[in-house]
């Protein structure tokens, strides 16, 4: 598997502490099934990002764990700032430096001219991720934005955690609704640590599988993320898909 948002990358931001606990985060990610992690500190109005910290942790923790490879991108927080300095440089912000950003809204408002600027980014070759938008209530009401920012070529991820009920049921709730209209396109672990938010998408691929089907298991977790490190267009793009009926007596 492959895991697009996590905080493995230590004293960046408020993942991981030390070089310990990013090296035992990334033996659980690596234990529990996945090949690749991306590596996206904050870069928020409490964290600064520091592009060359990045790297520099990155080179430090590679080939520690033989079974995982990290890869370089942002946690990039969406506000006038860093939206201007992503347009102006965009391989500073996007996963390995190619097309995909992850975007995190702020869960106080929603900007109101947000579609111009996922627009803006789009022509400048940058394809926007709404990080968890299942875990900003801001959003439950605006399903219509979000399908269409989705249909211009905006993608969508939801928090494994979610699928398990970690952010309540709300959030739980809405990561199926938005799954079930065909609006996700990926899975990550948004890993802090390796006890409360850890870096793990095995039972999450294990629930999609089950609840729908192993292709969307395997799109949300695999392909569609494999296409991010490489920033080719998505292999698997969603669709609408229904709960399998037998969930339901399990
Ligand atoms: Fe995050």
């Amino acid at each position: 598997m492959i895991d697009i948002h996590s905080h493995i990358l230590w004293n960046l931001d408020d993942g991981a502490r030390d070089f310990d606990e990013s090296i035992q985060m990334l033996r659980l990610a690596a234990d529990s099934g996945t090949s690749d992690i991306v590596a996206t500190p904050h870069a928020n109005l409490c964290y600064a990002f520091d592009t060359g910290a990045v790297n520099e942790r990155i080179q430090r923790l590679s080939g520690k764990i033989d079974s995982i490879r990290i890869h370089y991108g942002c946690d990039f927080h969406f506000y006038a700032d860093n939206i201007n300095d992503a347009l102006a440089n965009p391989s500073r912000y996007t996963i390995n430096g190619r097309r995909y950003l992850l975007v995190e809204f702020s869960d106080l408002l929603i900007l109101q001219n947000t579609g111009e600027v996922f627009d803006e980014m789009l022509a400048a070759q940058m394809v926007p991720v709404i990080t968890h938008p299942e875990r900003n209530p801001l959003l439950y009401l605006r399903t219509a934005d979000l399908a269409a920012w989705a249909a211009r070529g905006v993608c969508l991820q939801v928090t494994a955690q979610s699928l398990l009920g970690r952010f309540g049921s709300d959030a739980r709730d809405f990561a199926h609704e938005l799954i079930e209209r065909g609006l996700v396109a990926f899975l990550a672990s948004d890993a802090h640590d390796c006890t409360d938010r850890p870096p793990r998408l095995d039972l999450g691929y294990r629930y999609l599988a089950q609840r729908y089907a192993e292709r969307i298991a395997r799109a949300l977790c695999i392909e569609n993320p494999r296409a991010v490190l490489t920033g080719d267009p998505l292999p698997m793009p969603p669709a609408p898909v229904k709960s399998n009926r037998r969930w339901w007596f399990w």
